[in-house]
């Protein structure tokens, strides 16, 4: 039946939107400053714009909290990056079948860089299980959100020349929490 052909591919589409957003996951984060190329419709390349240097010292101290933040997590969690995120963590409902690394990877780079915030943006500082924050909340919404535009709006369109067309948390937030509606 279609409609659970649909809901099965769910995770698939997912994980694919946020791991475009995420880049090679050897390379290191780049600036947090600069505005990423539009999602590229097959595997990413690292490009030039990666190793550009920081311009924005805010973004920079950001992007240096957020990399803490994921540090300390990862030495809690040491041994078991590879584990389900929903096994290793307390509350996590849609990207529990991501591995645990990926998951802080996709936090610091798919969710963080991408809205240009820190982890405390979403979280309550010390308690990441908790759902207290909105934003937090609100950044459920819009993967379940990201979902249906990948899973069923995009992949219903027969006139698209690219094997996957894709959106993900960058495609509209560009580095702010509110996405543009005007050009600059
Ligand atoms: C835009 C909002 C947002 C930002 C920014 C963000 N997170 Fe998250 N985080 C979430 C959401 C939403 C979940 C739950 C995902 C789910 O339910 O599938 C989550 C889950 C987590 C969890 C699992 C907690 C548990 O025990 O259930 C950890 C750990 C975590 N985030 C760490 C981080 C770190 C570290 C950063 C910064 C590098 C960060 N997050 C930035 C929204 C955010
Ligand atoms: C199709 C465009 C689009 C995509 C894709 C998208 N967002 Fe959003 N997002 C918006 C818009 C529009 C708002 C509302 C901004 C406002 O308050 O006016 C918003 C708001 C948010 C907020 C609330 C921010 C705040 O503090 O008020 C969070 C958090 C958020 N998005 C996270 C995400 C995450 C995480 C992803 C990827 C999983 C994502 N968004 C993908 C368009 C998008």
């Amino acid at each position: 039946m279609t409609f659970m052909r649909r809901q099965a591919s769910v995770p698939l589409a997912i994980l694919t939107a946020l791991t475009v957003g995420c880049g090679p996951t050897a390379s290191p984060p780049a600036a947090a400053g600069t505005v990423p190329e539009p999602a590229p419709k097959a595997a990413p390349e690292p490009t030039a714009e990666a190793a550009r240097p920081l311009s924005n010292p805010q973004a920079d101290s950001i992007r240096e909290s957020r990399t803490r933040a994921v540090a300390a997590v990862l030495e809690r969690i040491a041994g078991r990056e590879d584990e389900p995120a929903a096994e290793v963590f307390e509350n996590v409902r849609i990207l529990g079948a991501v591995p645990a690394g990926r998951l802080l990877r996709i936090m610091d780079i798919g969710f963080g860089r991408s809205l240009g915030v820190g982890c405390d943006h979403c979280h309550v500082p010390g308690n990441p299980a908790s759902d207290d924050k909105r934003p937090k909340r609100a950044a459920r919404a819009m993967l379940r959100m990201v979902e249906r535009i990948n899973g069923e709006l995009l992949a219903s369109i027969d006139e698209l020349e690219g094997p996957r067309p894709t959106v993900n948390c960058t495609t509209c937030h560009r580095g702010d929490v509110v996405p543009a509606t005007a050009m600059p």
